[in-house]
């Protein structure tokens, strides 16, 4: 089939990722060196429905790659989950001669998209931007490693203070009902306990593990928490613990920092690919699809998959992690 695309658009959407921009730059450059004209939509839906959208040029890319946030803006638009708005949106991407689009954001984000497509048949191409890693059909997502690290930095700075007044800390990541971050910051930590909706431990037996380790020796302990639903969990677990224990486990609640920085490599080269990726597939006329990585080969995942499948959490990394905090 002819490509009947001559211009795309470009937006991010939902909470912001490091890496958002690298696959921004990723999109436009590849358009445009294929003669197609981009157009960046600002704040995600809101700027779809408020007709916020600019002309993307070459030069405009220049030095975002290694810059965190997004330069396009995000948003959450609770307008854009009724139809009304949506045929705005649509109207004012037709009246713009947008004929296609890339949506860089999480799942919330890919069924906006995936409504666009059903109600309004604009061809849409999907790449996962989110801290969490919780998109079903993709085993990684831009941002994703960059707030694991920033994460990390800061659990190795805990670690210090911990061991030198011999302190129990919880730390508590994001990610929403998403133990991604957690397990994997578990294991890097050297957490003693990592606990996610997947992953509910007892208090009692939270206690019996901490007085365990403090009688072979161990001075000091971080348990790692999931946000979940509502951030601030790791208060409500210190108490618990002071209550059945007497133990004074301090918190510290990580935060939106997970969400800022400037990405790592691993971010950098993901959203490129996926990025360079997605305008091909959508310039072969493919629609509806995200552009994911599955064991490190890029693969395309019907966007109807996506947002109905939910993906799981890797319990093996918190077994090992338990297995070797001893
Ligand atoms: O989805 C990314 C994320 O950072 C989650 O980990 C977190 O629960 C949520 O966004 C916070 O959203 P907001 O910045 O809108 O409060």
């Amino acid at each position: 089939m002819a490509n009947s695309i001559k211009k795309i658009g470009v937006y991010t959407s939902g909470g912001d990722a490091p890496g958002m921009n690298a696959a921004i730059r990723g999109v436009v450059r590849s358009a445009l060196s294929k003669n197609i004209e981009v157009t960046g939509i600002q704040h995600g839906y809101v700027g779809m429905i408020e007709n916020k959208m600019l002309p993307l040029q070459m030069r405009d890319m220049a030095n975002i790659i290694q810059r965190g946030g997004t330069i396009l803006k995000t948003g959450r638009s609770s307008e854009f989950l009724k139809p009304e708005f949506r045929t705005t949106a649509a109207n004012n991407l037709k009246a713009q001669n947008i004929d296609g689009l890339i949506c860089i954001g999480g799942d919330g984000s890919f069924r906006g998209a995936q409504a666009l497509w059903s109600e309004h048949q604009i061809p849409i191409v999907g790449i996962a931007g989110t801290i969490d890693n919780d998109v079903y059909g993709t085993d990684d997502s831009i941002g994703f490693d960059t707030a694991v690290n920033t994460a990390l930095q800061a659990i190795d700075k805990i670690r210090d203070t911990a061991d030198s007044h011999d302190r129990i800390f919880i730390v508590e990541v994001m990610g929403r009902n998403s133990g991604w971050i957690a397990s994997r910051v578990g294991l890097a930590g050297g957490a003693e306990e990592i606990l996610t909706s997947d992953n509910i431990i007892p208090v009692d037996k939270i206690v019996e593990n901490l007085k365990n380790s403090r009688a072979r020796g161990k001075t000091s302990s971080i348990i790692i928490t999931a946000e979940g639903q509502k951030p601030g969990r790791a208060y409500d677990l210190s108490e618990a613990i002071r209550k059945k224990s007497g133990l004074d486990a301090k918190v510290c609640i990580l935060g939106h920092q997970q969400r800022g920085g400037s990405p790592s490599a691993h971010d950098r080269i993901l959203a490129s690919r996926l990025a360079s990726t997605a305008v091909e597939a959508l310039l072969a006329g493919r629609k509806n699809i995200m552009i994911g990585i599955q064991a490190d080969k890029l693969v395309e995942v019907s966007l109807d998959i996506v947002t109905t499948k939910e993906k799981q959490g890797d319990k093996s990394l918190i077994n090992l992690a338990r297995l070797l905090s001893v």
